[in-house]
């Protein structure tokens, strides 16, 4: 893909940190560059979340350091030019809130304290239809299915136009025809030069879009470089596959989701 690449826009170097007492991070080194495509992967608790919480400001480190867009993260404040998705959690908000609203929120790092104008209303119509959600804006949040609330809360993130989508788990309860729905949505935004970074189990419908995988085990990388041809063939549970194009050959990689 003819993609123009350019310089770091997430650099992580050493980072390490501890949630409760336990260490989470433990010396991960990552870089995604403008306009790459990353999957992070990994088993359940080997980081991931941890990893981009700390990408936004959620999880402190204990060691190492981030920059976003060149910066230190500590300095950094152009929230507008980040979007992030949180992993879905399964407890309902209980606000009542349209799906319009929700999506709108994605807008706030660029609105501020000013009126939502035009050009707003433009960018939550343009990311309520690119996940096929446009019919469904007035209703509320807590009427939508799994599914859908997911898909919402996509829109959220791409609504604010960021030059950087961080996405946690997008896919996590989204059936097939609705992965390559958002599969779409996120190929439109690639093409537009956003830079994405994302956490996921299965590349699934995602995989043409990936350039570079990177694996977590137990806080560590264990792989950083072409995707796993495998994830998105075999990443069902229990499934634990070597893989054959592992870089250091003395010690394969495992790329299913029980890594
Ligand atoms: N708030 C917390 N307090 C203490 N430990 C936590 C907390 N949140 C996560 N952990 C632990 O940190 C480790 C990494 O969690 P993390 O959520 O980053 O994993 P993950 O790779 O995103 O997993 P999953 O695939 O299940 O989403 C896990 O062992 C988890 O139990
Ligand atoms: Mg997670």
């Amino acid at each position: 893909m003819a993609r123009e690449r350019g310089e770091p826009v997430v650099v992580v170097r050493q980072a390490r940190a501890s949630l409760g007492s336990r260490p989470v991070l433990r010396g991960v080194d990552l870089t995604v560059r403008r306009g790459e495509v990353v999957a992070l992967l990994g088993a359940n608790g080997s980081g991931k979340s941890t990893m981009v919480r700390a990408l936004v400001g959620q999880v402190p480190l204990t060691g190492g350091e981030l920059e976003l867009f060149g910066t230190p993260r500590r300095r950094f404040r152009q929230w507008a030019r980040v979007g992030y998705m949180p992993q879905r959690t399964t407890a309902a908000s209980g606000v009542p809130a349209t799906v319009r609203e929700v999506v709108s929120a994605g807008r706030l790092a660029r609105t501020k304290l000013r009126w939502p104008g035009r050009g707003d209303r433009a960018a939550v119509d343009r990311a309520l239809e690119l996940v096929g959600m446009a019919d469904r804006a007035r209703d509320s949040v807590n009427a939508l299915s799994g599914g859908q609330h997911q898909r919402v809360l996509i829109a959220r993130a791409l609504a604010g136009e960021p030059e950087l989508l961080i996405m946690d788990e997008p896919m996590a309860g989204v059936d097939l025809a609705s992965q390559q729905v958002l599969a779409d949505a996120l190929r439109q935004q690639v093409a537009r030069g956003t830079t994405v970074l994302l956490v996921l189990h299965e590349l699934g419908p995602l995989e043409p879009l990936i350039d570079r995988a990177v694996v977590l085990r137990d806080g560590c990388v264990a792989h950083d470089g072409p995707p796993p041809k495998a994830v998105g063939q075999h990443a069902l549970p229990g499934h634990d596959h070597i893989h054959p194009h592992a870089a250091d050959a003395a010690e394969p990689i495992r790329t299913g989701l029980l890594i």
